[in-house]
């Protein structure tokens, strides 16, 4: 096979059942679709040009595969794969499929699954467990795996050692293929595995199904080329490529017009937006400069790099108006140590500067960020120079993980020396003070009245509505249920430590556009 074939990949089916059990057998799968992590040959991308597709449909053959049959997805992870199920949950109803809510029901499962940690894995692994007793009940069931785990060499050798009861496993950049491999699926009697290594496209016209009618979620680029070493998203997304402005704003536009709320652009690295266009000069200071100007109440975006946040974004961010004062800003570490061996590429003085200036300009954001405590060899010193900079920021929210190896990655090679007890210890003693300086943020909102986009009923309590400030402050309170979908101003009568509670006062009117 040559290098051309390798990496465009080409559909592989197991030949026959009893090759799922031998070891051996596998490597003809993984030389056709698979090329696995190796930080060696994914440093190489970038060489090959971006290739836009805006010809998606969902070939004439396949339609009606649907009838009579059902889907259910179950997602893990992040945004981007709550994006994916929304694109494939359009391709299924493309097909004419229909949703349920219900594993008992469906015909077909997907497990759109996340790579990040290993107990991530793990939950996944214990779901396929847990399924197979419905394949059983009902042999006309495909159960399927898709998403980041797909894309480790590993794991699929693991489902297709162990999982018998999976039908088909494909990639992050195989979700556009699913009318195929579901039809593939259904002729076969073996395990259909679609995972291309080939990754560089942007396909455009893809359906998709939106979870809900107030906040809709918007690619603005996919991949990431930062290979932070402990990481193995550049390996499971592929390399950087941002989707040309003109098709995100047509979306925006799109979502405004069918009366949405929030938008939140995604990307695995947003502030790199536009660096891989050779024909222009583009970023995200631009894109939100011009997202901006259009009718939608509020605009978000995740998760940006620090290293990549330039003052041009910053300057745009500051003119308000529909885009919001809440960043999340992922540090990972307070040590410039760590954070060296972690490849960040920042340190911890350049950090606190962008931190400085982003406050300079927008005095009343709200920053939030990820910590990873316990990185191989960590020292105490190094962890309390993390508490330290946090205190420092003053950061209102954090999502805090210890350090779990991820094979291939260069991290997991490195020699680590803190026991797990000490990575735990360290993970409560941040999370007290997570705790504690969300609570003080939060009583600085007591009495105060702030704007909340009512997203719907509260999780615990139907006769109280729920949502998000500006700010990305959750707040529970009595309105009527007309008020769902709205931008409404609430009166705050308690903080609590993660949420507030009040009262509505009135409805707001739309954001004026500059
Ligand atoms: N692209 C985003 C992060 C995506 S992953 C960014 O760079 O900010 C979300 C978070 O998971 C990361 O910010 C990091 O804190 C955490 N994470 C990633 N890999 C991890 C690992 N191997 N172990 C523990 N946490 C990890
Ligand atoms: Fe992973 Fe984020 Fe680093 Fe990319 S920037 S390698 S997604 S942590
Ligand atoms: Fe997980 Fe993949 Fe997102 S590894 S965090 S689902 S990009």
């Amino acid at each position: 096979m040559n290098e051309k074939q390798r990496l465009e990949g080409q559909q592989v089916k197991a030949a026959n059942s009893s090759d799922k059990k031998s070891e051996k057998d596998y490597s003809k799968y993984f030389e056709a679709v698979y090329v696995p992590p190796s930080l060696k040959d994914a440093k190489k991308r970038g060489k090959e040009e971006v290739q836009y597709h805006n010809d998606f449909t969902i070939p004439e053959e396949f339609l009606g595969m649907g009838k009579g049959r059902k889907f259910y997805i179950r997602t893990y992870g992040c945004q981007m794969n709550e994006h994916d199920t929304e694109v494939m949950a359009g391709i299924f109803l493309g097909l004419g499929y229909e949703p349920t809510d219900s594993v008992e029901d469906a015909n077909v499962i997907l497990l759109n699954t996340c790579a990040i940690r290993e107990n991530a894995e793990n939950k996944v692994f214990g779901e396929l467990g847990h399924l197979k007793h419905l394949k059983t009940q009902n042999p006309d069931l495909l159960l399927g795996v898709c998403g980041c785990m797909s894309q480790e060499e590993s794991v699929v050798k693991k489902i297709l050692k162990t999982y018998n009861q999976v039908d088909m496993i494909f990639g992050t950049h195989n979700i556009h293929r699913l009318p195929n491999i579901l039809q593939e699926a259904y002729m076969s009697k073996e395990m259909v595995v679609e995972v291309w290594s080939k990754e560089g496209d942007v396909i455009e016209n893809l359906p998709k199904v939106r979870r809900g009618n107030i906040k809709a979620w918007v690619n603005i680029m996919y991949g990431c080329d930062k290979f932070c070493t402990y990481c193995i998203v550049p390996y499971t997304r592929g390399k950087e490529r941002s989707r040309r402005p003109d098709d995100i704003i047509q979306e925006v536009r799109h979502l405004a017009a069918q009366g949405y709320q929030e938008i939140t652009l995604l990307g695995q690295n947003v502030n790199a937006y536009g660096k891989d266009f050779e024909d222009m000069n583009y970023g995200l200071g631009d894109l939100m400069d011009e997202i901006r100007k259009i009718d939608i109440p509020r605009v978000r975006f995740t998760t940006s790099h620090p290293r990549d946040f330039d003052d041009h974004l910053i300057e745009v961010l500051a003119k308000g108006g529909n885009l919001v004062e809440h960043i999340h800003l992922p540090v990972q570490s307070g040590s410039t140590d760590v954070l060296k061996i972690m490849a960040r590429k920042y340190t911890r003085e350049q950090y606190l500067e962008l931190v400085r200036k982003i406050k300079e300009a927008i005095p009343n954001v709200a920053l939030s960020t990820d910590i990873i405590v316990g990185y191989p060899n960590e020292t105490d010193e190094q962890f309390e120079e993390t508490l330290s900079l946090y205190r420092e920021v003053g950061f209102e929210a954090a999502y805090t993980f210890i350090y779990s190896p991820r094979e291939g990655t260069p991290a997991a090679k490195m020699q680590d020396n803190v026991p797990m007890e000490v990575k735990k210890e360290r993970l409560q003693r941040l999370n007290s003070l997570v705790n504690e300086l969300s609570a003080e943020a939060m009583k600085k909102y007591k009495d105060q009245v702030v704007e909340v986009l009512v997203e719907g009923e509260s999780k615990n309590n139907p006769d109280v509505l729920a949502g998000y400030t500006r700010r990305n402050k959750l707040v529970n309170f009595v309105a009527p249920k007309t008020a769902i979908g709205k931008v409404v101003k609430v009166k705050v009568t308690e903080a609590k430590t993660w949420s507030l509670k009040g009262e509505m006062v009135e409805e707001v009117q739309p954001v004026e556009v500059k």
